[in-house]
């Protein structure tokens, strides 16, 4: 049997050393891939109304950066929803006559608290996190949005 070398032995404990240092960068980049570090979105209070602008069973149309929005006054709380209807993306309208929010585009219909009432939308309108702070309404908004202006 041959004797090792002291240069064979290096090698092979350089060769080791880089297969395990590859095969925990590996381990770590499936873990990284697996499990995301999400952080949660930084959210930013915007005004929208003042309370008392608008009558219970009312909604207001607010124009936020280009986005269709509405406010309405459901009398014990204020909500606020994305105008976008969503089955294909169109534009809701709200009907105070009827108080409830209505899709031209096929005959979508939701509440007045944003739920599916009839018609091919899958789900309600989306709707964002409202507070009341004193005599003025707010809502709440992720930060990534908040570059534009009402
Ligand atoms: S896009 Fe609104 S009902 Fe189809």
């Amino acid at each position: 049997m041959e004797k090792e070398t002291r240069r064979e032995f290096l090698e092979k404990i350089f060769v080791r050393v880089a297969g395990l240092s590859a095969l925990a960068l590996t381990l770590l980049n499936i873990a990284k891939y697996i499990y995301p570090k999400i952080s949660p979105p930084k959210l930013r209070k915007v005004l929208i109304a003042k309370e008392g602008e608008i009558a219970p069973g009312e909604a207001k149309e607010i124009n936020f950066g280009g986005e269709l929005l509405f406010l309405v006054n459901l009398g014990k709380e204020y909500k606020v929803f994305s105008g976008t209807c969503t089955h294909l993306g169109c534009k809701v309208r709200w009907e105070g006559h009827k108080q409830r929010f209505f899709c031209p585009c096929h005959k979508g219909i939701f509440s007045s608290d944003g739920k599916v009432i009839s018609g091919p939308p899958p789900r309600p309108l989306d709707e964002f996190k409202v507070e009341v702070d004193r005599e003025f309404v707010y809502m709440w908004i992720e930060e990534k949005q908040s570059g534009r202006t009402i």
